[in-house]
């Protein structure tokens, strides 16, 4: 061989290997893949990317997609992410040009459409794109113009373009917005460019750096405008940053180093995974089990369509159709549904709480209604045939479910995690449930000895412990008169002086806040004593002050209730100049108005022991540190025997007279007409700013709450709002309202005054109230009681009827009339009333 012939040789050589490195990446019309032989694949010139049939999991052999993958992460399928094909699949590209998908009976499954647009070779390249060539070198169709749940980078996403995955889709507007899109119709999810940015875009494109940053570009846009960065956006190399609609309808951005075949979420557009519509399916409640969302049912009125796949929704056990009389409304605390702009099939209208319920269960196509407490009483009806549910204890709304009676409630939550989660019973569960009882029962025998043993010094330790354990149980902890002593730090730091004892500030030892108070005159035994705090601590609402525990030990008898930052309501209505830093503005006051006279309904009408309170006024209504209104002190009165004479000379000599219903004066029996007259003084004051008994000479020496009637007959309703609300924004419609029922609550006759649900009803504007009859007063001492007959006939009123708007959505107005004034109270529901009502 002589040098020409070696250097001919080397020359091939270098040609062949040139010629094989180049044209592998190249493949040729008539190639095939077959899923039977996921081992030979067409791979990109660098080896990174790859095309071919990938498993759909390792546990199930038979089913692939065909994908490009890189390290094995599918970043295209043929078809989408959800098609899956069986084990005798194969992609063809055909002579003609096609690339088509058969699966073993050789159906078409998907295919390219470019059979005549002469095809003659595609190429994976290194980027991640497949491209099919025409005359050589020209794109004629590439896996970059046809997406399916992916954006890499590099990739022009433009106009016209959608990512999907299931039902959800993502694409980019004219306007440059960017949105995520259920079943084509309901939009959950969209992000424009900041409103600073004034140009109206021409062809807006979405492209992906791949340091991690997606921005859009447009001729009119000097620079690529940034839309969201990757959390490691430019860092590392040998990174693949990608943009994936994931089929929880969530768009994402991941980071996978190269080779790990892992991949990191490092941004998403939708922060709150429940906020996703659909994410739990049709009926499905989203909610949180730590930090995972997890689906359940609104109540055990519905079953799971699949057990094993919860988020394919819920279906009614027995449907509404099938229900038509004994239809209710199921309640959902905390609980929303779904409703964003596009979804036409939902009607909002402004009612209370109690309205968006009824509506609901009045409205023929209503199937679920949601009623914000965030301060605009906006009320969601959803008509559609799709609601998609989102609880968590955050949530300030109430939603309602239709569904026919009875209305079955899930278990408490511990009960309830087990079927909103994906709980499975494992073979190592049993031994360790039954080891856990054990324990429990050694625990539970511990602290039984603990409870005989507790006043021994000794187990202090662990009577703490004990009593945090029956904290977490429900019921109110236990303390030792020493614990609240050190708590209190020997009773130093006073907050008050109520009706039955001196309150205290006091911090527990896990740096809890609260409110101790030493009750007085309690001579109660210990068994009476724990059965009526057990029976106060049960007693939960937002609008009630929540007790924490007690201690009754020997003569000392001590309750533990949360601490209320900014004090009682007094301290904010009658204060003196120099405290003027306190004052309360008409929206709080209405807030506080209608909270204390949920708090109060919740006591009269709607928890399970009903507790009559007996002594409502501004001193018994703490304000939290964001001024929610809780009543305070319930359920004390009957810690003293009523008819023991020195709760009476108690009560009369603290000084809450003011407030007490005439019939307390005549020694009838108090009922829960009686609180509700307190609540009408309270109202009154509230609104006006000074003490019903005040006598001055602006009021003619007259009480103020007669001196206020008198004013509101003759119309200066003006005069009797709070003057230094007047020049502030105060809502004249509420206040009017807010004077019309306390004077309906302060009627002498306790037949004549509403019960508490409807004061709320009517305060929320969802009942028109007529003009209440005069308060009669009640004279100081005397014991006029019952035996005043006031007219009760309507006509003595004939003056025009004072009507506070009502909501204007229902079909049909009717007529209830009010328990207790017959002649005279006559209410505009504007709801139908149904079997439930
Ligand atoms: C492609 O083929 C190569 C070699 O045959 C193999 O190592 C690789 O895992 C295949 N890729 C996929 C995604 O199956
Ligand atoms: C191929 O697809 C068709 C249509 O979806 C289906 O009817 C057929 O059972 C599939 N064949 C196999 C082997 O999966
Ligand atoms: C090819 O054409 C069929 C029928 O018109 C269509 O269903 C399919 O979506 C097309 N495929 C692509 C990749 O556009
Ligand atoms: C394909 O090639 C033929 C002949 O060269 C030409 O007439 C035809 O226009 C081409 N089609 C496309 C879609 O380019
Ligand atoms: C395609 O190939 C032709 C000739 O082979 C060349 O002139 C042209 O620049 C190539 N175009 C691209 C986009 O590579
Ligand atoms: C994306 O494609 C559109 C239309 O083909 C084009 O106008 C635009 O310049 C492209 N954007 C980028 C960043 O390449
Ligand atoms: C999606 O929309 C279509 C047409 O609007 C409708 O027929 C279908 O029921 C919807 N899917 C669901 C799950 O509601
Ligand atoms: C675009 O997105 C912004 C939020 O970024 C939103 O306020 C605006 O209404 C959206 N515009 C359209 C047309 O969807
Ligand atoms: C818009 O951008 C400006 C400056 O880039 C920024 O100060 C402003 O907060 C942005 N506005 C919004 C609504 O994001
Ligand atoms: C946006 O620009 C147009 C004309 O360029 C101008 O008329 C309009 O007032 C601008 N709008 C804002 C909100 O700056
Ligand atoms: C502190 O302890 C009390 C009762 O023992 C309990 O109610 C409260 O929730 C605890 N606070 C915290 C922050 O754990
Ligand atoms: C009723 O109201 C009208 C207008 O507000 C007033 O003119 C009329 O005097 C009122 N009637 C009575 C009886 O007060």
């Amino acid at each position: 061989m002589n040098l020409h012939q070696i250097m001919a040789v080397q020359f091939l050589f270098i040609i062949l290997i040139f010629f094989f490195t180049f044209v592998s990446a190249d493949i040729s019309p008539g190639s095939t893949l077959r899923a039977s032989n996921p081992n030979i694949n067409w791979t990109s010139p660098d080896g990174t990317v790859s095309l071919g049939f990938i498993p759909i999991s390792s546990s199930n052999p038979t089913s692939y997609s065909l994908s490009i993958s890189y390290s094995s992460i599918p970043i295209w399928s043929a078809g989408g992410p959800s098609t899956e094909v069986d084990s005798n699949s194969v992609l063809q590209f055909t002579a003609s040009g096609n690339l088509q998908l058969l699966n073993g009976s050789d159906y078409v499954i998907w295919q390219s459409n470019t059979s005549n647009l002469n095809i003659s070779s595609a190429s994976l390249k290194d980027t991640g794109e497949f491209v099919l060539l025409r005359n050589g070198n020209i794109s004629a169709w590439s896996t970059f113009e046809n997406p399916t749940d992916t954006i890499l980078p590099s990739q022009n996403f433009t106009l016209g373009k959608t990512l999907s995955s299931g039902l959800y889709s993502f694409s980019l507007l004219r306007s440059g917005n960017l949105t995520l899109t259920w079943n084509d119709s309901i939009v959950y999810w969209t992000m424009g460019l900041n409103s600073s940015v004034n140009v109206t875009l021409t062809s807006p494109s979405l492209g992906f750096q791949s340091i991690g940053i997606l921005s859009l570009y447009d001729q009119r846009l000097s620079v690529p405008y940034i839309m969201a960065y990757s959390s490691d956006y430019a860092e590392g190399s040998d990174i693949l940053r990608f943009v994936k609609l994931d089929s929880d309808g969530n768009l994402r951005m991941y980071s996978s180093a190269e080779g790990t075949g892992t991949m990191s979420e490092t941004w998403s557009a939708v922060s709150d995974q429940c906020r996703v519509f659909g994410y739990c399916g049709n009926f499905g409640v989203c909610s949180y089990n730590d930090l995972s969302p997890v689906c359940g049912c609104p109540s055990e009125n519905f079953d799971f369509v699949d057990p094993r796949d919860r988020r394919k929704g819920c279906t009614r056990i027995k449907n509404i159709e099938d229900c038509p009389l004994t239809a209710t409304m199921l309640q959902l605390d905390h609980a929303l549904f779904l409703t964003y702009d596009a979804e036409l099939s939902s009607q909002v209208v402004v009612v209370g709480t109690t309205a968006c319920r009824f509506n609901c269960l009045a409205g023929d196509n209503c199937q679920a209604s949601t009623s914000l407490s965030d301060g605009t009483g906006q009320c969601y009806l959803k008509a559609s045939d799709f609601v998609s549910g989102y609880q968590s204890a955050a949530l300030p709304s109430t939603s309602f479910v239709k569904v026919c009676s009875p209305a079955e409630p899930n278990p408490p939550p511990d009960q309830g995690n087990l079927r909103g989660s994906d709980w499975k019973l494992r073979p190592w569960v049993i031994p360790v449930v039954v080891l856990a009882t054990v324990v429990a029962l050694f625990a539970l025998e511990g602290g039984m000895w603990v409870w005989c043993c507790r006043n021994s010094p000794k187990f202090g330790e662990l009577s703490a412990q004990y009593a945090l354990f029956e904290y977490a149980s429900g019921a109110p902890v236990w303390f030792s008169h020493k614990e609240l002593q050190r708590a209190t730090k020997g009773f130093k730091e006073k907050l008050g002086e109520g009706g039955f004892g001196a309150v205290y500030r006091g911090i527990l030892a896990n740096r809890t806040v609260v409110a101790v108070k030493q009750l007085e005159g309690i001579e109660q035994g210990e068994k009476q004593f724990r059965m009526e705090v057990a029976t106060i601590s049960s007693t939960h609402h937002l609008n009630l002050v929540r007790l924490i525990g007690f201690c009754s030990e020997g003569r000392h008898r001590l309750l533990v209730y949360e601490f209320m930052k900014n004090g009682s309501l007094d301290n904010f209505l009658f204060m003196t100049e120099e405290q003027s830093g306190k004052f309360l503005d008409w929206e709080h006051r209405f807030n506080i108005a209608l909270a204390t006279a949920r708090g109060i309904t919740y006591l009269h009408e709607e928890c399970r022991d009903c507790i009559v309170h007996c002594d409502i006024k501004p001193e018994n209504i703490l304000l939290d540190e964001n001024y929610n209104a809780k009543v305070s002190d319930f359920g004390l009165a009957k810690l003293i025997n009523p008819k023991d004479h020195r709760y009476r000379t108690l009560t009369s000599v603290r000084g809450t007279r003011g407030y007490l219903a005439p019939e307390w004066l005549a020694n009838l029996p108090m009922t829960s007409k009686s609180d509700v007259y307190s609540y009408g003084m309270v109202l009154l004051e509230i609104v006006s700013g000074r003490r019903n008994f005040e006598v001055s000479p602006e009021t003619n020496r007259k009480k103020f709450s007669l001196w206020a009637y008198e004013e509101f007959d003759k119309g200066n309703v003006e005069r009797i709002v709070d003057r230094r609300l007047l020049d502030d924004s105060v809502n004249m419609e509420q206040a009017t309202r807010a004077i019309l029922v306390s004077f309906w609550c302060i009627q002498e006759q306790p037949s004549q005054r509403p019960m508490m649900g409807k004061v709320v009803q009517m305060l929320e504007g969802i009942m028109e109230i007529d003009r209440p009859l005069t308060p009669k007063p009640v004279a100081e001492g005397s014991a006029s009681g019952t035996s005043i007959n006031m007219s009760s006939n309507a006509s003595a009123f004939s003056t025009n009827s004072t009507s506070v708007p009502v909501p204007s959505s229902s079909s049909s107005l009717q007529t209830a009339e009010l328990e207790g004034a017959s002649s005279t109270f006559k209410i505009r529901a504007d709801v139908k009333l149904s079997p439930d009502l």
